[in-house]
């Protein structure tokens, strides 16, 4: 009954979870409100807050697990990629404790972890080989999965990852940092009315940079007649801007469903929570859909655990000289 404890540091939420026999006993997350006010996350800030978060985080999950540290089998952290001052803090947190407690050490790639999260026992668990899309605030791929350990990013963006758009689309509506919350909720209430444009990118790449400038144009040129505009069309905005890049997702994906013949279809990362990306997947009725729990979907130290326990079980230790990577291929 192999205790694995999860190490999240990457970003800007501090997380750790204890994974039992491959069921997460307790998940925890502390997200850190002082990026708000900056409208994105402040690398110094998010490694201040790492190093004030992360002990009280740990206790907090192996307490809630019912767990003493002394039978931990091994310490899985995120190795990266992700901002070089957060890694660092889960990163050296992680050696020394493995060290103190003389159990392994596992480093994770923080993407092939959004994606492994599916394995936890208590869900639905995919097959391989299946097509993975990974959508967060950093990343916007499309990955081929074999096995655990043979992944292959067949598409990516070019420039902006999806919840960056999200993100900033937001802020010119004039939404708090992180927007994509905000639009999803108040895209329940308007009308997708407003097309933006759709890229035109071959292949199975990803850009969201023209959707930005559009929306950037299309607010200035309503303003200059209305300039309440925003105000009195806050819904509808937020409707089109989500039905767009929901829309941008799943052309993708059905071109890599065709190209790979693969219709296993996993989803991973902060905008699987997004209720219209939701709907639309559900619609995908010859697809086998994986859409993970909301509490497995933002950054979280449960997918560090999961896909360490794939390691553990291979004995695929990690080393006490390794250094954080800030950019990590798959
Ligand atoms: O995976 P994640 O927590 O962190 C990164 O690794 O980036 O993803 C955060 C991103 C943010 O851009 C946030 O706006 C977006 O996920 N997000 C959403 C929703 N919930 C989170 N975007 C759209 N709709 C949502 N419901
Ligand atoms: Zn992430």
């Amino acid at each position: 009954m192999p205790i694995i404890l999860g190490i999240e540091s990457s970003c800007d939420d501090t997380a750790a979870a204890v994974l039992v026999d491959g069921h997460i006993r307790s998940n925890i997350v502390a997200s850190q409100d002082v990026h708000r006010e900056y409208g994105g996350v402040v690398p110094e800030l998010a490694a201040r807050a790492h190093l004030q978060n992360i002990i009280p985080v740990v206790d907090q999950a192996l307490s809630k697990a019912n767990i003493d540290k002394k039978e931990v089998n091994a310490v899985a952290y995120t190795l990266g990629p992700g901002l070089i001052g957060s890694l660092l803090v889960g990163n050296s947190f992680a050696k020394s404790l493995a060290m103190s407690l003389n159990v392994p050490l596992i480093e994770v790639n923080h993407m092939q972890a959004h994606l492994l999260v599916h394995f936890e026992k208590s869900i639905p668990n995919p097959s391989f080989p299946f097509i993975g899309l990974t959508v967060s605030g950093g990343h916007t791929q499309l990955v081929l999965v074999k096995s655990p350990n043979r992944m292959e990013v067949i598409g990516q963006t070019l420039d902006d990852a999806v919840g960056e758009a999200f993100d900033k689309a937001g802020k010119m509506i004039g939404l708090p940092y992180p927007a994509g919350p905000h639009i999803d909720k108040y895209a329940q209430d308007g009308e997708p009315n407003i097309s933006f444009s759709m890229p035109k990118v071959p292949g199975l790449d990803f850009s969201f940079s023209g959707f930005k400038t559009s929306v950037l144009y299309y607010l200035r040129k309503q303003q200059k007649l209305d300039k309440d505009y925003i105000r009195n069309h806050r819904n509808d905005l937020c409707s089109s801007v989500q039905y767009i890049l929901v829309n941008i997702l799943i052309e993708k994906l059905k071109k890599a469903v065709i190209e790979t013949g693969i219709k296993e279809i996993v989803i991973g990362g902060g905008v699987s929570a997004n209720s219209g990306l939701r709907l639309a997947l559900s619609k995908q009725t010859d697809w086998n859909v994986f859409i993970p729990p909301l509490s497995f979907t933002t950054d979280n130290a449960a997918m560090i655990a999961v896909a360490g326990y794939f390691k553990y079980q291979n004995k695929s230790f990690g080393d006490l000289n390794r250094q954080a990577q800030s950019r990590m291929v798959l």
